[in-house]
This record gives C-alpha cells, structure tokens and sequence, in this order.
C-alpha cells in the first residue's frame, strides 16, 4: 500500500507542475500568476479541492502522444470564498498556452454542471492560446459545449470570467455569455481577431492593447465590467463582488451586520441639488451619504459614465443601484447608457437583488448618431427590463425627470413599487423651456416683448409642473421626502418590500427587444 500512495504522492507532485519549471518561469517572465497560485489568491486558505488533475488529452497528431501533461492545460475543482462554496476553471498557460483540447473542456464542463447543480457561483480564468490546434474540430465542439452551459446555468448560478492573458476569436464568447468580466490592465486581452488579421481586412493600425486591452473593453466596448491594476487586486475585487451575490437563484444574496445607524441623516443631502437647474452634482455623493458606510462597488465605472450602475448594502442588505450622473452628459439616457442599465437590472433581477434607483434624467439623447445607432431598439430595452423585474423596485427622482425617462427609471408604470420624490423633483413631459416654446410659440411671436414673455412663460411653467406634488397628488409619486432622510426611507421600504412576491404572465420567455 505505501508503494500505491508514493506512486499517487508522485503523480499529484507532476500533475502541479504541469508545464514544468521552464513553463512556470516563463510565465512569471510574462508578469503573470501561474494557474494555481491564482486559485490559492481566490479561495480561503487550504479549502481547494482539485478535480481531474490525472486527465491527459486525447490527440495522436502532430506528435501529441509523446507529449501528454496530467490535468491537460486547466485547472479545476472547488472550494471556500469567504466561507461560500464556489468553482473554478483555470487555464494553464504552461500547458501548450493554455489552449483547449476536448478533456480540457470537458473538465471545464464538469466544474459547471457541478456548480448548477449544487447551486454555486463558477468563476473561470482565461489565459489561453484558444482552440488547440493540433485537435481541430475537437477543440470546437469543447467551446460549443462550454457556451451551451454557460446559457443553461445562465440566471442559475452566477458567472464569472476574469481574463488574464489572451482570450481571442470564438473563445470570446463564453466570458461575453457570463454574468460579469474582469480584466488585468496590461494583461488581459480580449478581441475577435487580432492585430494583424484587422491590418489585412481593413486596413487599420491598432496596438493589442489598443484593440482588445482591459482600458479598451471597460471604458469603450463595455465588455468588461471591472478593470484591476494587478492579479491581487482583481481577486480581491471577485471576492467583494461575489459578498453581494446569492449563491445561486433560489436564495438572496448574504445579509451582513450594519454597524451604520439605519435612521442616519445626512444634511449634505439638503443642498446637494444646486438652484439652477443647468448645474450639475455628483451623483455619487449622493449615493455614499445614503447606503452602508459609504461603500459603493461600482459596475462598469468607465463605460457610459452617463449612468451609474453598481451593488451597495442598506442596514446589511445588498442592493442593487442604478442612477443618472448629472456630471456626465448631463444623464441623458444613450444607446450605452441603456444597454448597460438594462443589464444591470436584469443581472439584480436574476440574484433576487433589490433594484435601487436615483433619477435625474433630462431625457433620451437626441440627434441622428443615436438615432441610426438604435436609441429606440436599445431604450426599450431599459424599459423592458424594469418592468419585467420582480425584486423590490424603490425609485427617488432627486430632479428632473423628463418624458419617457421618467417613466423608464422604475416608475410606477412599470411595476415600481415605492417611488420617492425630493422636493428639488421636477417630474414633466419635457423640461420648462422646451414645453413653452412649443406650446406658446405664437403667443411668444406675437408679443411686444418676445424675450420677456418667454421668460414670463418660463416661469409659470416652471412653478406649475416643474416640481413634484402633480405627479404626487396623482399617486404616481408615493411621497415627497426630505432629501436628509432618504437612508432610512430607502431602508424602510425595502424592509416591507422584503417578502415581495410577484410574478409575470406564463410564457416560454418574452422577446426583449436585442
Ligand atoms: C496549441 C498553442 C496554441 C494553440 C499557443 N500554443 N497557442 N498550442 N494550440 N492554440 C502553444 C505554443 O505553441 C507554445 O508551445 C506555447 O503554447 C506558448 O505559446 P507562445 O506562442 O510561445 O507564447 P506567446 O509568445 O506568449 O504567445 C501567445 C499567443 C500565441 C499570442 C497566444 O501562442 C498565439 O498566437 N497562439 C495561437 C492563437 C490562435 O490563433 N489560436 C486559435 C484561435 S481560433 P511551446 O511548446 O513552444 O511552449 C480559436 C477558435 C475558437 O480559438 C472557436 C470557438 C468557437
């Protein structure tokens, strides 16, 4: 018997050097982790239980049989992320560049059909060279196979990909399919074909940073929702993300204790709004004066900075937040702004995530760009998704809220459940200078004074509609609060909303407007 548990000591000691020392060093020499020294970076200390580490591909070509590696080129299994079970797949670049032969994606497989049916969270680290060459089609059907599950799983257990070194072509997309992406600045790389390959069919000179870096995928592409300046960081960014999450759609998220005081007020928040409606504020302090020591953990922070989307907690409880930022294009809702709200509220309504919204929104964008980019196709979207969720929905408008952007930003029509209103609200079809100079135009035209009795006009419009109470007094607003107790009113309403049950006509699925 000794002799048998030398003999596995020696396989399991071969299977954790995959790619041999030059392997290791060399991916050291590139400035990145080795597949298991991320793991022991993600998961609680001494809890990771490796899965099929004595897998060997199966590819008689090119001279493979002579090269076989125990475990192939990823890593798999299970274990602890703060206390919580979670799963992983990681690539191993030491292994022919971390490629995907067919048992390589069939550990992956196994790790997600493990996960789905024990309702826990997958995270996969992508750092590969893509299909395995030597194995062709093999290789093609392990990535379809990978996709399938990753949209059977998808809204069952959350996804998570973090890319750390290349992650090209077809492979693309089973992080595109999970529910978030990360990206190492400087290491990660995400695009569907590379620089070279972009020179020959259109001619363009781009850098690989430049065309699929994690700055490019944050900031302009919106692939990537979290960006990290190194591997530490960025596993130390998964575990708080994941402190927001169930483990899986049929639980809420963890409850954590509150030491912030759920009735505190905030007296910034009375004179946050500036008195001229052309100015504008932070939404974002608004944001850390009202939810759990001011921690805000932001969602794709660089892309559509016009919208803010992110996870916060109130007395313990994580919720999701999505709101205008003033300081950006003044808030108004774009083709990016509505893509990225709605798949926000979306990946909250999956996770039994409360929704919380801020709004301060001028409008839609106008103007041929987004028109011919689909600003109708893409704000449905946003439309369809708050309506379509049933978490708690509690909305404040802190300003303005204009036309169809009122109604979008969680109203009552669709399926709000509280909706607050600062006074500083002004709740309209339009903003008042638009309003008078299409409904007084000849009035305007036609008086001695045109400026003054436009300014005129402007006024009472503004003291008849810009505000809160018509929409208050027509129920559409269930009460204008004080902006300094807006903390305990949020958390107020989310405690009795705690056990909302709602549900939506049967269906096989409804058809979101994509
Ligand atoms: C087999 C591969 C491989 C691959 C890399 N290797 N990619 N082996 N299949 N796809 C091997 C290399 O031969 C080398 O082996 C080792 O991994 C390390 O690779 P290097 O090239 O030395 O590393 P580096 O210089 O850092 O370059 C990394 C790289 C480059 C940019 C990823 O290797 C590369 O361009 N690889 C090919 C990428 C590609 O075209 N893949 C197919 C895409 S199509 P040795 O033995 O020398 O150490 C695809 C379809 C997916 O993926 C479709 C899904 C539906």
């Amino acid at each position: 018997m000794d002799q048998r548990i030398d003999l596995l000591m020696k396989k399991r000691e071969e299977s954790k050097v995959a790619g041999g020392a030059k392997g290791v060093q060399a991916q050291h020499e590139r400035g990145k982790l080795t597949a298991r020294e991320r793991i022991d970076l993600l998961f609680d200390p001494g809890t990771f239980q490796e899965m099929d580490a004595f897998v060997t591909h199966r590819c008689t070509d090119f001279g493979l049989d002579e090269r076989k590696v125990l475990g192939d080129s990823v890593v798999t299994g299970y274990g602890k992320i703060d206390g919580r079970t979670a799963y992983v797949f990681a690539q191993d670049f030491t292994v022919f560049g971390g490629s995907l032969s067919k048992v390589a994606a069939e550990k992956i497989c196994k790790v997600m059909d493990l996960a789905a049916k024990n309702g826990g969270p997958v995270i996969g680290l992508l750092d590969s060279g893509g299909a395995r060459i030597q194995e062709g089609v093999d290789s093609l059907q392990g990535y379809g196979d990978i996709f399938s599950r990753n949209i059977l799983y998808s809204g069952v257990v959350p996804q998570i990909s973090v890319i750390l070194g290349p992650c090209a072509g077809g492979a693309v997309y089973s992080p595109a399919l999970t529910d978030f992406i990360f990206m190492v600045k400087g290491m990660g790389q995400m695009y569907i074909t590379g620089p070279n390959v972009v020179k020959a069919v259109t001619g363009e000179d781009v850098s690989l940073e430049q065309l699929g870096g994690a700055m490019t995928n944050a900031s302009r592409s919106g692939n990537c929702h979290f960006m990290a300046d190194n591997e530490a960081e960025c596993f130390r960014m998964i575990r708080e993300l994941l402190g927001y999450l169930p483990s899986n759609n049929m639980e809420d998220p963890p409850q954590t204790a509150c030491s912030d005081p759920a009735d505190r007020r905030n007296d910034a928040l009375a004179t946050i709004v500036p008195d001229d409606p052309k100015k504008s504020y932070d939404m974002k302090q608004v944001i850390a004066a009202v939810v759990d020591e001011g921690r805000f953990f932001e969602v794709q922070k660089l892309f559509a900075r016009n919208l803010i989307t992110g996870f916060a907690r109130l007395n313990g409880r994580a919720v999701g937040i999505v709101a205008q930022q003033p300081q950006f294009m003044a808030g108004v809702i774009d083709v990016d702004a509505s893509d990225k709200g709605a798949r926000f509220v979306r990946t909250c309504d999956c996770f039994n995530v409360p929704v919380v919204t801020f709004a301060d929104v001028p409008g839609y964008m106008p103007g041929t760009d987004q028109e011919y980019r689909g600003i109708i196709r893409h704000g449905a979207k946003f439309l369809y998704a708050y309506a379509e969720a049933t978490v708690p929905k509690v909305c404040t408008v802190t300003r303005k809220a204009y036309g169809g952007a009122f109604i979008v930003m969680g109203s009552k029509a669709l399926r709000g459940d509280i909706n607050y209103a600062w006074p500083s609200a002004e709740i309209a079809v339009m903003g008042a200078e638009g309003a008078v100079d299409i409904v007084f135009r000849d009035a305007i035209k036609n008086s001695p004074d045109p400026q003054e009795a436009r300014q005129k006009l402007i006024a009472e419009y503004r003291e008849k509609f810009a505000n809160p109470y018509v929409a208050a007094s027509k129920g559409y607003i269930d009460d204008v609060i004080d902006p300094r107790e807006t903390r305990s009113r949020l958390i107020v309403a989310l405690d009795m909303l705690r056990n909302k049950v709602d549900s939506l006509p049967r269906k096989k699925h409804g058809n979101i407007p994509l």
